[in-house]
């Protein structure tokens, strides 16, 4: 007999049903013509209801601009995020990788539901041969990108933004599989202040080799194997995070 597993549950903050109202709320919209197939009036519905009905954990318009101009700059091929929520951020970045010559977007997503309606959104917004939803668990989407598909050979951009509890693991299963490269890989990574991720933030920040080490003798990373001798140029940054519209004043 097999059993059933339970869904994630539900959240004073969100998979509480607000998700699935989302989808209503943009469908049931007068200018529901105007907004399918314009990624920028897509989210900016969403910012409408993150502001007049229920909040949603979408990356906004502040950090998603400072993204969006990395993008620019670097103009990577691919670029993967670690959890894509409603896929706000998948629309928003996916449509800057389109504008600056890239081939895709994936967005790994773990939750199957919130994965269905950042599909139909990626739709909505005319993103589909861009944007790659991914519904499974970061650590096992990543091994099979980098080891089985070998899709990615090595990350050029990744967008971190899932629970920070895994910011560390995935970032040393990244290191294990060999998918960093020196002045190719670029992390960005969500909430490492607020909420904040101090185990990830310690490993990215120690300068020196041997510094990693003394970390790693007093870590548990079980069966992972990462990467001391890989020392990376960090940089934090706060930001302003009131919620706005992205691209209206
Ligand atoms: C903060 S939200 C992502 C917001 C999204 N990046 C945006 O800005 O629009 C975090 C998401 O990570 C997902 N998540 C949590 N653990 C995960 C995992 N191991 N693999 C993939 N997704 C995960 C959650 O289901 C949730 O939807």
């Amino acid at each position: 007999m097999s059993t059933k597993p339970n869904s994630p549950p539900a959240e004073s903050w969100a998979l509480d049903g607000r998700e699935v109202d989302l989808l209503h709320y943009i469908y049931n919209r007068p200018d529901i013509k105007e907004i399918r197939g314009n990624p920028k009036k897509v989210l900016s519905a969403i910012d409408t209801y993150n502001i007049e009905f229920s909040f949603l954990m979408n990356i906004g318009a502040t950090k998603g601009e400072f993204i969006t101009n990395i993008i620019a700059e670097r103009k990577p091929s691919v670029m993967i995020e670690l959890g894509g929520y409603i896929g706000y951020s998948a629309i928003l970045f996916g449509d800057a990788i389109r504008k600056n010559g890239g081939k895709q977007y994936l967005s790994i997503e773990k939750n199957p539901e919130m994965a269905a309606i950042a599909d139909r959104l990626v739709e909505l917004a005319g993103l589909r041969d861009y944007v790659r939803i991914i519904v499974g668990s970061s650590s096992e989407v990543l091994r099979e990108l980098i080891t089985e598909t070998k899709e990615i050979e090595a990350v050029e951009l990744i967008f971190i933004d899932h629970w920070q509890e895994l910011y560390r693991p995935d970032l040393w299963l990244l290191e294990e599989l060999d998918g960093l490269k020196p002045d190719k890989s670029v992390l960005l990574a969500d909430n490492v202040i607020v909420p904040g991720t101090p185990d990830y933030l310690e490993w990215i920040q120690a300068t020196t080799p041997e510094a990693k080490r003394e970390i790693l003798s007093r870590s548990n990373f079980g069966s992972l194997k990462p990467n001391p001798d890989l020392v990376y140029d960090s940089h934090v940054q706060e930001f302003d995070t009131h919620i706005g519209h992205v691209g209206l004043p």
